[in-house]
């Protein structure tokens, strides 16, 4: 395995300049052996590449509208479970030590953290990260997007302080291996968070909600997208997802400790922190 390049000690604005792979559109392309690049054949040959490829190609094809779709369809909900996700982190967030933001998407998540440290941007779709990046130079945010694999990280272990995932790790192929990877490159004593879809507690907030997700949700969606397919897949893969205490249950079989949950919008979605031990 080579790994490309070191993550301590970085300032945001050298970050940039710190590696010479990044590319004219500002994203570096950071594949591990045998994942792969944007336009490039798949070398590894596993059977996850299905899913990975149908994912990235939905996102690839929603991506100019997933912001505008996003602040739609949760009433711009959204953007108060982000910045709740940057409150709760923030006794550990420092200017010294990189976040990194998994699934980051066009950045959303990454932009609130940037407020309070440099961040690593990870994710496998570059339209995504394209819009992201245009964000990024528009605020001149300390913001480094990368091209890589969640599952497959380019990273050697132990380096990051905190790690985010924010409605991504519902995405993976495998969940458990996202968190395992999580595990791998944060540092003893790290944080992790992961925002994401989740159960409704009430009852009747629960019928409410699905009857939005199940028949709305998805009418709206695709018709904006002009896509037909990703918010179908959204409604599905949200409703076939664990719920709080499931996906608690599995970041502690993973390994990470004082896994707790905060509730957000009645249990719309929730947000998981857990820690590796130091
Ligand atoms: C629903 S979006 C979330 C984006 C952003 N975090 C947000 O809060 O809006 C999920 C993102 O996960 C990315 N993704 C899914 N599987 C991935 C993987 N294996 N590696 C990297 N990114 C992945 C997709 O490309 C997409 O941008």
């Amino acid at each position: 395995m080579e790994w490309k390049i070191s993550v301590t000690h970085r300032r945001g604005s050298q970050l940039a300049s710190l590696l010479p792979e990044v590319t004219t559109d500002g994203i570096l392309l950071l594949v591990r052996k045998g994942v792969q690049g944007e336009g490039g054949k798949a070398t590894g040959g596993h059977a996850w590449e299905g899913h990975r490829e149908r994912v990235r190609r939905m996102f690839a094809a929603i991506a100019p509208r997933y912001d505008l779709l996003n602040h739609l369809l949760s009433l711009n909900v959204d953007r108060f479970w982000r910045r709740f996700t940057v409150r709760q982190l923030r006794p550990h967030l420092s200017s010294k030590a990189p976040v990194l933001d998994l699934c980051c998407g066009t950045g959303d998540l990454a932009l609130e953290l940037a407020q309070q440290a440099d961040v690593i941007g990870v994710d496998f779709c570059r339209p995504m990260l394209r819009i992201g990046q245009a964000k990024i130079a528009r605020r001149r945010a300390r913001v480094l997007l990368v091209e890589g694999d969640a599952l497959q990280l380019p990273f050697p272990d132990g380096v990051f302080s905190v790690v985010t995932i924010a409605f991504g790790l519902r995405n993976l192929e495998s969940p458990e291996r996202g968190l395992r990877e999580i595990y791998r490159v944060l540092r003893p004593g790290g944080v992790v968070a992961v925002l994401e879809f989740s159960q409704p507690l009430l009852p009747i907030f629960r019928h409410v909600f699905r009857f939005y997700f199940r028949n709305l949700l998805p009418r709206i969606g695709n018709w904006i997208s002009g896509v037909p397919g990703p918010y179908d897949y959204l409604r599905d893969s949200v409703q076939a997802f664990l719920n709080q205490r499931e996906l608690a249950r599995l970041m502690e079989a993973v390994g990470f400790t004082t896994v707790r949950y905060i509730n957000l919008t009645g249990g719309i979605a929730a947000l998981h922190l857990g820690e590796k031990t130091p």
